[in-house]
């Protein structure tokens, strides 16, 4: 059995008021769709502390660097609602764009500092597009708490600023990355690469994971970072956009004794790929 669909705003609210009115505890988790096994150990982290889960299924035009880009999102809804059917869920909420930004629509949520670099500087308004919408996304569904991934860590810290700064009555969860068996992280942007290209691909986990290695046990970083350049290039992966150490919160600079992420963004056979790790810390 397939996930119940809702696509009206309405029909949600009566729904989720019900719920509240219930006392039980709604959780939320946003996607874009074309789920994946990173997706759904959202959803089952939901399912274990919430009493009802919403999944969110919105292909937001206004995160996309490019209109090809937004073209070749993966679109795949009823299969997205046959993979849901089996954990549950309560809604399937797909709401359709004049909704969403209907005419008229004015309003932009911009959380500065934390998105001026990295993910932020590579692509411009992106962040703008993901803060705007998440915000909207919150308040449709009136979830108690969200579920975001940890494979996209700058977007997590963006939500977490966000919610504290603006006081929105919802608790964020960040849930670990899923990797497939050879370690590249799951994602949509995935299912776009060659099949020779999806064997290389699994480098730049395993040059991320040394990296982080060697700066935990004291290596240079500029030394570190320089050389995972090269092999990434030797493996074709390329051009790195950043590989970058940073403040795990903050993603700026790295501070003495607080937590550590490298992050990096390298192209792979025309499909952009992020991913990050922690780096432990230094002795
Ligand atoms: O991570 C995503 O899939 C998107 O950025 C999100 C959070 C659903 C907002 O469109």
């Amino acid at each position: 059995m397939s996930a119940p669909i809702v696509t009206s705003l309405d029909e949600l609210r009566r729904a989720t008021q019900a719920w509240r009115r219930a006392g039980q505890r709604v959780g939320v988790v946003p996607t874009m769709g074309a789920l994946h096994d990173g997706h759904l150990s959202l959803v089952r982290a939901a399912k274990a502390e919430c009493d009802r889960v919403i999944v969110t299924l919105f292909v937001n035009p206004r995160q996309f660097n490019s209109a090809e880009d937004y073209d070749k999102y993966p679109r795949t809804e009823l299969a997205d609602a046959e993979l849901l059917g089996p954990l549950g869920i309560d809604a399937l909420f797909v709401p359709d764009g004049a909704q969403v930004y209907p005419p008229g629509h004015a309003t932009t949520v911009s959380v500065s500092g934390i998105t001026d670099t990295l993910e932020g500087a590579h692509r411009p308004g992106h962040f703008d597009g993901v803060a705007t919408v998440v915000t909207m996304l919150f308040n449709m569904t009136q979830a108690d708490r969200a579920y975001f991934g940890e494979k996209d860590w700058q977007q997590l810290q963006l939500v977490r600023r966000l919610v504290a700064d603006l006081k929105l009555p919802v608790e964020i969860v960040g849930c670990p990355t899923v990797r497939a068996d050879d370690g590249l992280a799951m994602s949509s942007r995935n299912q776009r690469l060659s099949v020779t290209a999806r064997q290389q691909a699994r480098a730049l986990p395993e040059a991320l994971l040394a990296a982080a290695a060697a700066i935990g046990s004291g290596a240079n970083v500029d030394d570190v970072l320089t050389q995972t350049r090269e092999t990434l290039a030797q493996n074709g992966i390329g051009p790195v956009e950043y590989i970058e150490l940073r403040d795990s919160e903050s993603l700026r600079p790295p501070r003495p004794c607080h937590p550590r992420r490298l992050l990096v963004a390298a192209w792979l056979d025309g499909v952009r790929l992020i991913d990050n790790v922690e780096v432990p810390p230094a002795n």
